[in-house]
């Protein structure tokens, strides 16, 4: 209270200001606090412009040993007969072959582009050729090599790798969000890209670091395409920085191009050779044939003819014809004939083997596997991101069963599998658009690229002579789109937009240097986002709650959010929150018993939220633990309500990682934990704890249309058919932009709540399905919207208000002196708000 008792001491200087305009927003208030908030960090001296700097990412200091010395521990290492055997096995890895090229074209060039094929040796090889060349020619001291990975995941396992390779010699080290393993030796640092770029928006421009690696560039990530454009400036003016781009064979050519024409590596792989089966092919192989052949006309001689020499294979008869006519028409995966591949190559076989199946989602992968189980002497595997490490291990260890491995993209390039022999590539992926225009994310099921279906079908020569089998014709694979389109044309721009303004940089001249430069309209959008959040002025410049925002690792909004539920002292829950919405679904919804999961939800339902609900099931699972349950007693627990265990561990790391980021924008004390009373004195008042949601979630508002009867609600059951009528009554509407209709999320528990308090939710995504849906919904108070939600004009909400209520919001808005914000500030800590 102190604090906000300060923010408003602080108001009251504006007061002139204020008098017109009613309460002020929320990121106005944010404004006074984070700039002279006592205790902070010292305020914008930096070149850099910026107020903090993470203590994480202060440049390490320099290893203390002398050139000579650290040859003389290297050669050291390198008579450890541990060391000799490791060496033999790395030798083999067809990157060895290219050491002595690889580091001529580096001694020449400051840029250069190597590319070769999954597993050949890119990552941990070429890494270690560089550092041993330096510290063998007296320059070890001061080498500092840095190499970027898309994913924590493998910056940690790369790390460890590669240590290992090194005898764990101390000269290796990793940072990834909210860790750091790194010393004074460390002279090869594998770092998640978004740290990097952290590091150079904190000002740092690389002047201590030798060579940076840009490890698998051709996935085009928002995050890889700002590196490299922010690189080649670096470059441009430090001369002595070398930069080294790998990538798997795709596209490598516009690489070449942009880094004006850097020589390049091509490493050949030692794939052995693969079969392409295609759909024509293998379908008069099998049993099987789609049920539903209807809807397809009597062809002529001549169609069929003509079909025949497309699909390339003579003696098709008329019915595998319209089978392949079938298939390749419909937009579903036919998991059917996907079983009946798999028997089919198991039926032919001499021998078990490994068969990698690539399907769209966790959800398909489900499915695939359930009907595969019954496949005579096999498991089965599914592997996905969402997966724990210890599940995508299993995968891994020998078998003289046939392997079944059911996997998403993951396994494209970044997870090698040595036994698989057979591919059976469906086709499909799954991908988010983002339409720019309505906010809209949409998930798209869609075809995969032809980059994409060259690195599946790659993925069957990697010990012996493989297959891949295609549930797709040649013809459409010849009219798939050749490569991926960059995330940075896929994505919203806001939290890029806002680095590169924190960077002093036009973010429209800026961001139209990059490999595939963002549509105007897109960088528009982002341009007002920030400004809508508070993050930037109205006249352009980053404010402080900007400033502190761009260092923390996370969605825009969350980290608002955060910084809300540090000033109001609700910091634990507004935590798990920001934690449960960056993290897979608290709750699982298997699809066969859907009703049981959402009654075991609606026990720790709160507050008509979903977040709320989430936080409440989280902290009870706490509760257990600390109460001291068994592990055996908290798996059962979270079984029986329906809880992912895993997602409740992803949740709490995220929680540390997220109160270390704010720790280390001095947002709170160094040394203090995320539960400490002075953090939390407010967690109890769910509406203080809304109104910080809604503060970061704002304008993401939506306005209940009641309906007419609210009797009607007492007596309905719940139930599935029952559910969905009630909420056809509803009618939620945008508060801002389009105004269009929207729905809530059948999964919320607002579906079909009867006790509505106040008209509004807010909510964190809109997502276009078969509608408009709204997920993670919460109603927030009126008050909360007035106090910490942007402008609102009364034309916007009215809809929603009863005439009572609508006067009220009217004379609200109006409201002119600090006092009256003062008061409601007071209430909304009491608890009086409603
Ligand atoms: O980067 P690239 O895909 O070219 O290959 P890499 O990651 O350097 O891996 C080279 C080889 O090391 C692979 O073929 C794997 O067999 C092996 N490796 C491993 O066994 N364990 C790891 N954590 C990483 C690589
Ligand atoms: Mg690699």
């Amino acid at each position: 209270e102190s604090v906000l008792m300060a923010c408003l001491g602080l108001l009251e200087e504006e007061w002139a200001r204020l008098e017109d305009d009613g309460p002020p927003e929320i990121s106005v208030v944010l404004e006074h606090l984070l700039v002279k908030r006592p205790g902070a960090a010292a305020p914008v001296e930096q070149p850099s412009g910026r107020g903090v700097v993470t203590r994480k990412d202060r440049p390490r200091r320099s290893d203390n040993r002398s050139d000579v010395q650290v040859k003389a521990d290297l050669l050291a290492v390198h008579q450890a007969p541990k060391f000799k055997d490791i060496l033999r096995a790395r030798q083999k890895l067809p990157a060895s072959a290219a050491e002595a090229r690889f580091l001529d074209l580096l001694a020449k060039n400051q840029c250069v582009i190597v590319v070769g094929e999954t597993g050949c040796g890119k990552t941990t090889q070429l890494p270690q050729f560089i550092l041993d060349s330096l510290i063998l020619a007296g320059q070890g001291s001061t080498a500092s090599i840095i190499v970027t990975q898309p994913r924590r995941l493998s910056a940690i396992g790369v790390a460890t790798r590669v240590s290992s390779e090194r005898l764990d010699d101390g000269s290796v080290g990793y940072v990834i969000r909210g860790e750091s393993k790194q010393t004074e030796r460390t002279k090869l640092l594998f770092c998640t890209t978004g740290v990097v770029l952290r590091r150079l928006a904190g000002g740092d421009s690389l002047k201590n670091v030798t060579h940076v690696i840009v490890d698998e560039v051709h996935e085009r990530t928002v995050d890889g395409d700002m590196l490299l454009l922010q690189l080649k400036e670096i470059m441009s003016k430090n001369k002595k920085l070398k930069v080294i781009l790998m990538s798997a064979t795709i596209n490598h050519e516009i690489f070449i191009k942009y880094f004006n024409n850097a020589p390049l590596l091509t490493i050949p792989g030692f794939a052995h050779p693969v079969e392409d089966i295609y759909l024509e092919s293998v379908l008069p192989k099998l049993r099987y044939r789609p049920t539903n052949l209807k809807g397809l006309k009597k062809m002529t001689e001549e169609e069929k003819q003509q079909l025949r020499s497309e699909y390339s294979a003579g003696g098709l008869d008329d019915e595998s014809i319209r089978a392949i006519q079938t298939i390749s028409r419909s937009d579903r995966i036919d998991y059917e004939l996907l079983a009946a591949v798999v028997r089919h190559i198991v039926s032919i076989a001499d021998k078990p083997a490994g068969i990698l199946i690539f399907l769209p989602g966790v959800q398909e992968i489900r499915q695939c596997l359930e009907l595969l189980r019954t496949i005579p002497n096999s498991k089965v595997f599914p592997l996905h991101a969402n997966l724990s490490s210890d599940e995508q291990r299993s995968v891994f260890a020998p078998t003289s069963q046939w392997k079944i491995i059911a996997a998403t993209n993951v396994a494209e390039t970044s997870i090698t599998i040595d036994d698989v022999v057979y591919v059976v590539d469906c086709g499909k992926v799954k991908e988010t658009q983002y339409d720019p225009e309505n906010g809209l994310t949409r998930l798209v099921e869609q075809w995969v690229t032809r980059a994409a279906a060259k690195q599946r079908r790659g993925r069957a020569g990697r010990t012996r002579p493989g297959i891949c089998y295609k549930l797709f014709t040649k013809k459409q694979e010849a009219q798939m789109s050749p490569y991926p389109i960059p995330e940075i044309k896929r994505v919203p721009l806001e939290s890029v937009s806002l680095t590169v303004k924190v960077m002093k940089h036009d973010v429209k001249a800026f961001l139209s240097r990059a490999l595939d430069p963002p549509n105007m309209a897109a960088m528009d959008h982002a341009l007002t986002t920030l400004e809508e959040l508070g993050a930037v002025s109205d006249t352009g410049e980053v404010t402080a709650l900007g400033q502190h925002l761009a260092s923390l690792p996370l969605d825009l909004r969350l980290g608002k959010m955060l910084i809300l539920g540090t000033m109001f002292q609700c910091l634990s829950p507004v935590l798990t929150v920001a934690a449960c919405v960056s993290s897979k679904p608290l709750f699982l919804n298997p699809m066969d018993k859907r009703e049981e999961a959402s009654r075991a939800r609606e026990r720790f339902a709160d507050g008509n939220s979903d977040l709320l609900t989430d936080v409440n099931a989280y902290d009870e699972c706490l509760r257990r633990r600390s109460d001291g349950a068994s592990q055996g007693a908290i798996r059962a627990f979270c079984e029986e309500n329906f809880i992912s265990a895993t997602t409740v561990r992803d949740i709490t790391s995220l929680r540390a990682d997220l109160f270390s980021a704010l720790s280390s924008i001095n947002l709170v004390p160094p040394g203090s934990k995320a539960t400490a009373p002075f953090l939390n004195a407010n967690s109890t008042n769910s509406n203080l704890i809304k109104a910080c949601i809604l503060g970061g979630l704002w304008p993401r508002v939506a306005r209940v249309s009641l309906p007419r009867s609210a009797v009607k609600f007492d007596k309905v059951q719940a139930g599935a058919v029952q559910r969905e009528n009630i909420a056809k009554d509803y009618k939620f509407f945008d508060v801002k932009g389009s105004n269009g209709r929207v729905f809530l999320h059948p999964a919320s528990v607002l579906f079909g709540a009867t006790a509505w308090k106040s008209p509004f939710v807010t909510y964190f995504q809109k997502q276009m399905t078969s509608k408009v849906f709204l997920r993670d919904a919460t109603e927030v108070p009126m008050y909360a919207l007035l106090l910490f939600g942007g402008p609102v004009s009364v034309n916007h909400i009215a809809g929603g208000l009863t005439v009572g209520t609508k006067d009220a919001f009217v004379k609200l808005r109006a409201w002119p002196r600090i006092g009256v914000l003062v008061n409601q500030l007071r209430r909304l800590l009491d608890l009086e708000l409603t």
